[in-house]
């Protein structure tokens, strides 16, 4: 079985494969990079669907896309789906950086945030979706070089270092992409 990931992101495109060769043995996971029609939707789930459903009708291969972002509690779980541009620019450096300032006053205490990744899965057979959950806070300040994104800027729960601190095997058995993903590998393996 060849599955098509709709991604540009070659961090996500990595995690993926990570996460799918061990679950998956058998099943081999191309990439469409090509372009993608506009994220217009307005939650995870619209705009995984969007990429899915594009990559589909391209390649008439079974396609799956992932929509993900960082949601902090006590900014009423913003960014969320505006993530990728929070700070106007796709620079996750600059994204990171407002996100530290517009919670420069807020104590360790009230920081609680969760990571969310919802993956639609398209085929011939129908839509499917499932979402995964990372839940921890966000820290005074950046810390760790691994990862991508928000990673250096979030402490998972239970941990004291940030996701960018953790090596990419230890994220990529707990993360919300890890747990999205397997979802949709146990929806498969019982096809
Ligand atoms: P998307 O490509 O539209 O789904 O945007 C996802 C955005 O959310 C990324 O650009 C990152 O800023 C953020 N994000 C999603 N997953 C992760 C992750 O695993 N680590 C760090 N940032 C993430």
């Amino acid at each position: 079985m060849e599955l098509i990931f709709a991604t540009g992101n070659q961090h996500k495109a990595n995690e993926v494969q990570q996460i799918l060769q061990q679950r998956l043995p058998g099943v081999t996971v191309g990439t469409y990079d090509g372009e993608s029609p506009a994220e217009t939707g307005t939650s995870f789930l619209e705009n995984a669907l969007i990429k899915a459903r594009n990559v589909h009708q391209l390649t008439g291969k079974p396609a799956f896309a992932d929509d993900s972002g960082i949601s902090v509690e006590v900014m009423g779980g913003a960014p969320g789906i505006f993530s990728a541009i929070w700070s106007g620019t796709r620079d996750d450096e600059t994204n990171r950086n407002l996100l530290l300032a517009q919670l420069q006053d807020i104590s360790v205490e009230h920081r609680q945030a969760s990571f969310v990744c919802t993956v639609a899965f398209v085929s011939d057979g129908g839509e499917v979706s499932f979402t995964g959950v990372w839940p921890g806070a966000i820290a005074l300040e950046a810390r760790g070089d691994g990862g991508f994104g928000y990673d250096p800027v979030f402490i998972p729960e239970g941990f004291e270092v940030t996701a960018a601190e953790l090596p990419a095997e230890v994220k990529n058995s707990m993360s919300h992409r890890f747990l999205a993903i397997t979802q949709m590998a146990d929806y498969l393996s019982q096809l």
